[in-house]
């Protein structure tokens, strides 16, 4: 294919519209505390100290017996880091802590009711917890090393509790989301083999009391059918001592915790002396096809590298109050809520319900009241906070000294309401792109040595050495704007171990793509695929252009989708932005954009106009779309991303297929009636 100029586009590029946006500083005052000012450490990590480098991060944990290699590459890309190496999770994340921290809260628990008061766990407190918990894991539940647990459990002190004792006996958890449905608790149970299931009799979101031990029941059925027998169901309280759900106990499979652990008083349980390349847990991920995937991570290596990116990019410290809202169900619960910011010391914040609960104002008094000085969130949510409640934040006296946004590229307008309103314009704001594969950032600007700039998700981080390949396999110039496939060079102590029970798909999802030598034993041969596209500009930051498939073709023009929403977000009326394809005689390909309004705005075909002349605005008359249909919320998963899938479908007049695992199906026949209607007035 040739562009306008004639020069060749490889089947990777996407045409780049998305404009340069100036820098902003970190605050002195946020410099001057930094855990790292010293830009000597892009040196320490530099590619001739690999892999001993990544020896910073391990050396923030408390090892029982020294590892023997740093990283064993012998058989690719099946690394093992730390190799011989011995630790435990649950000692790094609390025996440690416990001569110089035992009485400063590990975990505030913030119950959605906002009568209802918050809970302060301390380390000493988790420790007697913890040690209670796997005493009755062990001699109850009869499990031992190496098991498989899954865990279905709500946002709860009791979820990093379990998934702390699990650790400190070798089991290996896998906690599937909570507002996930019992047919996906069924199939990674059966993928996992786990005959223990732990859950919660209910708990609270958008101010109802959900029963929850209702999936428990049908998660055990479906399981069976899928040949996987559970014969225990352990469940939580959510009110120790009161029963909380209509749907009754089976007898003699499924007990109250809080009724067996009684007989578990004052138990203490030796921490397992795990070797790094141990699992910690599995995380199932949904891929673009097939079934998910259940991500194997590591006991060494995963806890060093959440320790170190914790530390250096959150900027932890021991007497920080540390709130990130993602849900612990996901990979950024995982190494962001318990284990990276436990493994420091410090004090997380773990919220119940939804953000917006009962309004707009929610996070800011959760703020106020715990003195949370670190703030973590998703671009879904801060667009969310700022459509409910634009001016929501100044009403609060907080103050956030870092906050971090990840899970998709932030929208330029989107990411200066959260510096300026949220962050009150004090705040440092990390842009940290990942995945659920690589157990913590690849790529962030250091909090303390870059500059910001809104969209960009910085440079890579110490250590890792990202290459952007076309589809030939051929290097894009570094710092040439350039877009095409990213991947790493190198393999890093975060990096999943493997897909559990599928070697082989692990090896063709990830490696496959563009390792040259499939026999070869140098890791320099087995670059890591991640999937999305992206451009690295001049000055070295990333833009992640999202999944190499949200790419739209217009008359051989690429346009990644986020730059064509970024642009509608322009308009101040506009809250968020989704675009699809669809297929046009002539130009091929066709975006149509999906926008929702702020409260109190409405739709009309002035501002649809205006929208759609922004995007022309914005981008060029290419990416004018075929249609701005303003609909009253976008389809959403219970994680909150935009379902474009669905969108696509109707757009294209497709079955938009199983819409029963959005957070708001009923949404769906809204859209559709929309569209339509939008059909019927430009037909002819
Ligand atoms: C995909 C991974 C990692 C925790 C949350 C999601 C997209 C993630 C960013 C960012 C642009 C981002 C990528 C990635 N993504 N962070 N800062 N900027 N895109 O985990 O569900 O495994 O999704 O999310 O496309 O591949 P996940």
């Amino acid at each position: 294919m040739k562009t306008e100029k004639g020069e060749r586009v490889s089947e990777a590029e996407i045409a780049v519209h998305w404009q340069e946006e100036e820098y902003y500083q970190p605050p002195e005052s946020f410099v001057e505390q930094a855990n790292l000012t010293d830009k000597g450490v892009y040196e320490r990590f530099s590619p001739d100290k690999f892999p001993g480098s990544f020896e910073e991060y391990a050396n923030l944990l408390h090892w029982y017996r020294k590892w023997d290699a740093v990283l064993d590459s012998s058989h690719p890309p099946f690394w093992r880091w730390f190799a011989g190496g011995k630790l435990n999770a649950s000692d790094n994340c609390i025996d440690r802590h416990l001569p110089n921290y035992r009485n400063k809260a590990a975990i505030h628990f913030v119950p959605e009711p906002e009568d209802e008061a918050t809970q302060h766990v301390t380390y000493q407190e988790l420790f007697v917890k913890v040690n209670e918990f796997a005493a009755l894991l062990r001699d109850f539940a009869g499990l031992k090393k190496g098991d498989r647990v899954t865990l279905h459990m709500p946002m709860v002190p009791e979820l990093p509790i379990t998934m702390l004792a699990c650790a400190r006996l070798g089991l290996i958890h896998s906690q599937v989301f909570s507002g996930f449905s019992a047919k996906s608790v069924a199939d990674r149970a059966a993928d996992a083999e786990s005959r223990v299931l732990i859950t919660m009799d209910a708990y609270y979101r958008g101010g109802k009391l959900l029963d929850h031990k209702e999936n428990a029941d049908e998660a055990v059925e479906l399981a069976t059918k899928a040949g996987q027998k559970i014969d225990k169901v352990l469940v939580w309280q959510r009110y120790p001592g009161r029963y909380s759900s209509p749907t009754p106990l089976v007898e003699g499979r499924d007990f109250i915790i809080n009724d067996l652990l009684k007989g578990y008083r004052g138990r203490r349980v030796a921490p397992e002396e795990m070797l790094a390349d141990d699992p910690l847990f599995l995380m199932y991920t949904s891929g673009t096809t097939g079934k998910p995937k259940g991500c194997q991570h590591s006991t060494g290596g995963y806890l060093s590298y959440v320790a170190g990116t914790a530390k250096y990019i959150q900027d932890i410290h021991p007497q920080d109050v540390y709130w990130c809202m993602a849900d612990i169900g996901w990979i950024t619960g995982h190494s962001y809520i318990v284990y990276g910011p436990l493994a420091l010391g410090a004090s997380v914040v773990v919220y119940e319900g939804v953000p917006t609960w009962p309004d707009a104002g929610r996070p800011w008094r959760i703020a106020r009241d715990l003195d949370v000085n670190i703030f973590h969130t998703s671009p879904t949510a801060v667009r969310a906070l700022r459509r409910a409640g634009p001016d929501e934040p100044a009403k609060y006296e907080y103050h956030f000294k870092l906050m971090t946004t990840v899970g998709e590229a932030i929208e330029p307008e989107v990411w200066r309401w959260y510096y300026n309103v949220v962050g009150k314009g004090e705040a440092v704001i990390v842009d940290t792109w990942w995945q659920t594969e690589t157990g913590g950032f690849l790529t962030s600007t250091m909090p303390a040595l870059h500059a910001m700039k809104p969209g960009s998700t910085g440079p890579a981080m110490p250590g890792i050495y990202p290459v952007i390949f076309d589809d030939e396999g051929n290097e894009i110039p570094e710092g040439s704007g350039r877009a095409g496939n990213i991947c790493i060079r190198n393999p890093w102590p975060g990096v999943l171990q493997t897909i559990w029970k599928d070697p082989d798909r692990f090896v063709g999802q990830y490696y496959s793509r563009y390792c040259k030598d499939p026999a070869s034993t140098d890791w320099h041969d087995w670059p890591y695929l991640t999937g999305d596209g992206a451009t690295q500009e001049a000055d070295g930051y990333y833009r992640i252009l999202g999944r190499i498939d949200d790419v739209i073709n217009v008359a051989g023009h690429r346009l990644g989708s986020k730059e064509l929403e970024s642009a509608a977000l322009v308009i101040p009326e506009v809250a968020e932005a989704a675009v699809v394809p669809v297929a046009d005689e002539i130009k091929g390909r066709m975006p149509e954009l999906y926008v929702s309004l702020k409260a109190g705005y409405a739709s009309g075909e002035e501002l649809e106009q205006r929208i759609s002349d922004a995007v022309v605005a914005e981008i060029g008359p290419i990416a004018r779309p075929r249609a701005v249909l303003i609909v009253p919320d976008m389809p959403k998963t219970r994680s909150g991303k935009i379902m474009r899938r669905v969108l696509a479908a109707i757009s294209g007049g497709a079955d938009v297929g199983d819409t029963t695992t959005l957070a708001n199906p009923e949404v769906v026949a809204e859209i559709q009636k929309l569209h339509g209607r939008y059909e019927l007035a430009h037909a002819a």
